[in-house]
């Protein structure tokens, strides 16, 4: 089955609203012959108003980095999916590792999270993927398989055909140390092989992106693995120049 391929920028605590529409302007001409691969950028809540209305009529979608379970309510400093939808956003990435790390998140907080995405009609991207001392440990495919268990919980096949997954390796993350091709789209089936058997043939449709230290001199030979099918892209996604070549590689 073809899988578009789908390249996100995690723009991260960078980039205020001016400083967003500014790198938005810059990259849409850059990717306006762009057909091949679904572009999207995901700018700090303050910034996604803005950066919403630079991309529009474009082929660069938003998203944003985090998204809260509850439809309202008491959760100070949280933002709901409602809010988000209206907004303008598309996408929501839920359970990145920062994420996992510094705020406590979880697997069983990443399935709520996903649950109210899908429930306002926002593709999730959902991040998975294990430490070093994992790595190191032989406990990748454990921790992945458990990620994937407790996060995808009571999600129905069709609504996993329409999910994004972002294969994260944690030291990877910002390191500059990138996994392998081959080390990277071993994990990449093993996640699929996973997904089959938890949801049969939607596993097929679903796509999986790479993140970490993911740049233009990459790109291509990371998306050409048969199981990657895009990239989560941290620091090269914060210059219009970087990700436009690293978008352009990954497709040529
Ligand atoms: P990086 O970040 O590309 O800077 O390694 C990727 C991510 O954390 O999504």
């Amino acid at each position: 089955m073809a899988r578009k391929v789908i390249i996100a920028g995690n723009w991260k605590m960078n980039k205020t609203a001016s400083e967003g529409k500014a790198l938005v302007e810059d990259l849409k001409p850059l990717v306006a012959d762009v057909a091949a691969a679904e572009i999207v950028v995901c700018p700090p809540f303050t910034s996604i108003a803005a950066v919403v209305e630079a991309a529009g009529g474009s082929n660069i979608k938003v998203g944003s980095q985090n998204i809260h379970w509850a439809e309202s309510g008491a959760f100070t400093g949280e933002i709901s999916a409602e809010m988000l939808k209206e907004t303008g956003v598309e996408y929501a990435i839920i359970g990145h590792s920062e994420r996992r790390q510094y705020f406590g998140e979880t697997d069983a907080t990443v399935n709520q999270r996903i649950k109210a995405a899908l429930a306002a009609g926002l593709i999730p991207i959902v991040c998975i993927g294990e430490t070093l001392e994992e790595r190191e440990g032989g406990k990748t495919e454990k921790v992945l398989f458990s990620q994937l268990e407790g996060g995808l919980a009571d999600i129905t096949p069709e609504q996993m055909a329409g999910i994004v997954l972002a294969y994260e390796p944690v030291w990877a993350i910002g390191t500059g140390k990138t996994a392998t091709p081959e080390m990277a789209e071993e994990t990449h089936n093993y996640i699929r092989c996973q997904l089959k058997d938890m949801f049969g043939e939607a596993a097929e449709a679903v796509r999986i992106q790479y993140g970490g230290s993911m740049k233009p001199e990459n790109s291509a030979e990371l998306v050409a693995q048969r199981n990657i099918d895009g990239g989560l892209i941290g620091g090269a996604s914060l210059k219009a120049g970087s990700f436009a070549e690293l978008i352009k590689n990954a497709i040529a």
